[in-house]
């Protein structure tokens, strides 16, 4: 099992657009794959599920906020019962032998960092703030670690276009980090504190998890790794990024410290622009002799290869 944490605390980069599709490319190659939404905009989770279905079905009792809830997360409810199998997708897969599951998020999940600083409550001196603070960072760690979710191939983690309290939970779980950017001036900025602040997290985490005291039984040091930068609603023209695209890609690919992949996600209003509402992913709607979808399972296949080589930066 892996886990991937798409992330860009720069907002409407495509993240969540890139996640459903990747998630759904996956499932249909037969493997079984868990998407978890933490974005309280729960733009993921109304891919699957219309907000009828998510008020009626999944709004009460499953969704992420159940878990974050109570004294600390975890105990109102174990993660993997927030499970669920959203239907029209997963009758599309069905002559795969893939499988697409979803942790789904919830609209009130948006003050939930606020609420868990709250309930660490103030230690008595700042060490003692700090060692609470550091080790609800390894709470969803220490959640998938669970028997239930080593069924899965692949668990992709769609994050708020925020680098708060939950989206740092997401990075300590994840094994690899996935960065969707618009090829502009400002992303191009973004992406450069992007790895930095990555990295003071990691570093933070493990000193605490290696002279913490008095330090939780089962905690792991981590070493998150960035599979890359992904381009996404990239313009096409004659066969290639359009001219100030271009500029951006390659000022990242020769001046970040973060791969960039191969592949890119085309700019494709027709395709990637409904947001999901169908309930299925453009990649499982659209002819397999489309080029987009091409480009995208060629993408897919890279991310794939990237996580079996242990893509390092
Ligand atoms: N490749 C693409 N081509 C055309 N439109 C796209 C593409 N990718 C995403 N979009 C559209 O752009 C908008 C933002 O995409 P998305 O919601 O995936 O971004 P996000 O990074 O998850 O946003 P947020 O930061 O709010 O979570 C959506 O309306 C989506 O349909
Ligand atoms: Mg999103």
């Amino acid at each position: 099992m892996q886990v991937i944490a798409v992330m860009n605390y720069k907002g409407a980069v495509g993240k969540t657009t890139l996640t459903a599709n990747l998630g759904a490319e996956i499932a249909g190659r037969g493997r079984k794959v868990l998407l978890v939404d933490l974005d309280p905009q729960a733009n993921l989770t109304f891919s699957f599920y219309s907000v009828e279905q998510w008020r009626e079905d999944l709004r009460k009792d499953t969704t992420i906020m159940r878990w974050y809830e109570g004294d600390a997360p975890g105990r109102e409810v174990d993660l993997h019962e927030l499970i669920v199998t959203p239907p029209l997708v997963n009758a599309q897969l069905a002559d795969t032998g893939g499988r697409l599951d979803l942790i789904s998020s919830h609209l009130k999940l948006i003050d939930i960092d606020l609420r868990l600083a709250a309930r660490l409550g103030g230690g008595t001196t700042l060490g003692e703030s700090k060692r609470k603070f550091l080790d609800l960072h390894g709470c969803l760690a220490r959640a998938l670690r669970h028997e239930a979710f080593q069924e899965y191939d692949v668990v992709l983690i769609d994050c708020a276009p925020n680098f708060g309290l939950v989206t740092k939970t997401a990075i300590v779980a994840s094994d690899y980090v996935l960065v969707p950017a618009k090829a502009d001036y400002l992303s191009t900025l973004g992406i450069q504190y992007l790895v930095g602040n990555c990295d003071d997290l990691v570093s933070e985490y493990n000193d605490y998890v290696n002279h913490g005291t008095p330090g939780r039984a089962g905690d792991q040091t981590i070493e998150t790794r960035f599979l890359g930068v992904i381009f996404t609603m990239v313009k096409i023209y004659a066969s290639k990024p359009i001219g100030t695209q271009q500029y951006y890609i390659e000022e990242i690919r020769q001046n970040s410290q973060m791969p960039v992949l191969a592949g890119t996600m085309r700019d494709s209003p027709r395709y990637f622009g409904d947001a999901g509402e169908s309930g299925v992913p453009a990649v499982l709607r659209a002819p397999v002799t489309d080029e987009v979808v091409a480009e995208f399972q060629t993408l897919t296949t890279e991310i794939l290869e990237g996580v079996e080589a242990g893509s390092v930066r």
